[in-house]
């Protein structure tokens, strides 16, 4: 059990420990401690819930092989606790020697910066970009530049300096880590508490001992309801650094994914059962969040519009629940019990989800509506698969975000599918089966009579995508 944190920042280890300085806290973000208690202002705060990339740092730890992954994470969202074992880069840490890094060059050659409040959050997206020698298309540049919006100089000229980095290819720079130390942290101040503890085994004793305590994988959720509840006094379980969590493995014929997998890693194994994966999470939230965020935080945050649980409804996903000596395995379908509530018990986690092993025969359709194609919540969410056989649908599983307060399959339009032919006509006629099964609501993301015509539409939407896979011409 240890009271303190060790990590590297910008080339220099660091120790911090808790007990011994009053002014920190594991629970503070970590732009809170760059930008109040180093005084490293180069790392700005722009809206300090995650949606604008100013505060963008580069994070590298160890995987599960004990690799090293670096990667962009937003530190208005991370908490301190979570640097231990890691290397934190700042963009004080960037230029070498006096020498702009070539990004930053690139950047200030081509006129990619006027205000320049959202400049060093860019430079740190394009900066990890860089030194993990990712692609310099336009797309690639695109992906890893979602999270960090700029309301003046205008994307064009951003997107070009870093298009013309090409020429110089990226390198591969090695980025050094502390030693491993596993201990837990243990932390109490006043009414406020940090727990870290290191394994599963661990972490079901603490969540038996103290259920009211909230868990923090990502904190993409908890760290905006933090600062909006002004909670200091928070008492947190970080199980951010449990490998136990994030394993994932083939076991008989399913894909079992840890839970706490982070959605960008779950983008890319997915991708292995469905290609249409990539792009739908894509679309979730922004390259920094995908890369901390996981999928038991978006599905124990029980949203109604949330991205994660419709696919994994019409995947026919289950998932592990396990407490202190006991686990279950649960349909996805069971999970949301009303509004906001889901069927966890005391002292129950999420510990993985089950994912079945498509046939041959198996297709995925997967929509997610929102008004911005990047960091948006989705007004409603359609995911549709089955079997194709001969001509005929069968083994229909659907799940529907934001059209329901929870998100839920439609049960009525998988019963009128069963056994149909794969026709225009059949979608068409689906369409009735909409308005009858669904009674949504209008709200600031969509009217009812939106979201009805908008799932009306996404039927026809998603036979002419599985049809262009069903005739070769889909990508
Ligand atoms: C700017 C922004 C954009 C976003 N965009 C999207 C989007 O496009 N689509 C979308 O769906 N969501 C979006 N979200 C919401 C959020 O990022 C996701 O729901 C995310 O997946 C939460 O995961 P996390 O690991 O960060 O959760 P955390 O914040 O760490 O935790 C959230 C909740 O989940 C619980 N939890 C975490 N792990 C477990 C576990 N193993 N067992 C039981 N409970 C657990 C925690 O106790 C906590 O109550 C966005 C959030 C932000 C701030
Ligand atoms: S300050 Fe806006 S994303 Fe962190
Ligand atoms: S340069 Fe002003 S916000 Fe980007």
């Amino acid at each position: 059990m240890k009271s303190s944190i060790k990590f590297i920042l910008n080339g220099i280890p660091k120790e911090v420990d808790f007990k011994t300085s009053a002014h920190l806290s594991p629970h503070m973000t970590v732009l809170q401690y760059l930008r109040d208690v180093l005084k490293l202002t180069g790392t700005k705060e722009g809206c300090g819930i995650g949606d604008c990339g100013a505060c963008t740092v580069t994070l590298a730890e160890r995987d599960l092989e004990g690799k090293t992954v670096i990667n962009s994470v937003n530190s208005c969202l991370i908490l301190l606790g979570m640097l231990d074992n890691k290397h934190l880069i700042t963009v004080e840490g960037v230029a070498k020697n006096g020498e702009l890094h070539p990004v930053q060059k690139s950047l200030q050659e081509s006129r990619g910066s006027q205000c320049g409040f959202c400049t060093p959050g860019v430079v740190m997206s394009a900066y990890t970009h860089y030194i993990n020698k990712r692609s310099f298309t336009r797309e690639s540049i695109e992906s890893s530049l979602s999270g960090n919006l700029c309301r003046c100089t205008g994307y064009e000229s951003i997107t070009k300096a870093l298009i013309s980095l090409k020429s110089t290819s990226g390198k591969k720079e090695s980025v050094e880590l502390p030693e491993l130390n596993c201990d837990e942290l243990v932390f109490t101040r006043g009414e406020s508490s940090y727990i870290k503890p290191c394994d599963l085994n661990s972490l079901l004793k603490y969540r038996e001992e103290f259920p009211e305590y909230e868990m923090v994988s990502g904190a993409s959720d908890v760290s905006v309801k933090h600062k909006n509840e002004q909670l200091f006094d928070a008492k947190i379980i970080d199980i951010s650094d449990i490998s136990d969590l994030k394993r994932v493995a083939y076991e008989a014929n399913n894909l079992v994914i840890g839970s706490n997998v982070s959605i960008e890693s779950v983008k890319d194994i997915l991708c292995n059962l469905y290609s249409g994966v990539k792009e739908y999470l894509c679309a979730f939230a922004s390259l920094q969040i995908r890369n901390k965020a996981s999928m038991a935080g978006s599905v124990a945050g029980a949203s109604a519009v949330g991205d994660i649980m419709p696919m994994l409804l019409a995947m026919g996903a289950q998932m592990k629940l396990s407490s202190a000596g006991s686990s279950r395995i649960v349909n996805c379908r069971e999970f949301n019990s009303s509004y906001r509530k889901h069927i966890l018990k005391e002292g129950e986690i999420i510990e993985s989800f089950i994912i079945p092993v498509p046939s041959a025969l198996r297709v995925l359709f997967l929509h997610k509506q929102s008004r911005r194609k990047d960091m948006d919540i989705s007004s409603m969410t359609f995911c549709i698969g089955f079997e194709l056989d001969k001509g005929i649908i069968k083994n229909v599983l659907t799940g529907y975000g934001g059209m329901a307060p929870i998100p839920r399959p439609s049960q009525m339009l998988e019963k009128f599918l069963e056994g149909r032919a794969f026709t225009e006509d059949t979608f068409i006629q689906a369409k009735d089966v909409i308005a009858k099964d669904f009674r949504t609501i209008s709200d600031m993301r969509g009217s009812a009579g939106y979201r009805i015509m908008v799932a009306k539409n996404l039927l026809i939407k998603c036979f002419n995508d599985l049809k262009g896979e069903e005739d070769g011409s889909g990508n």
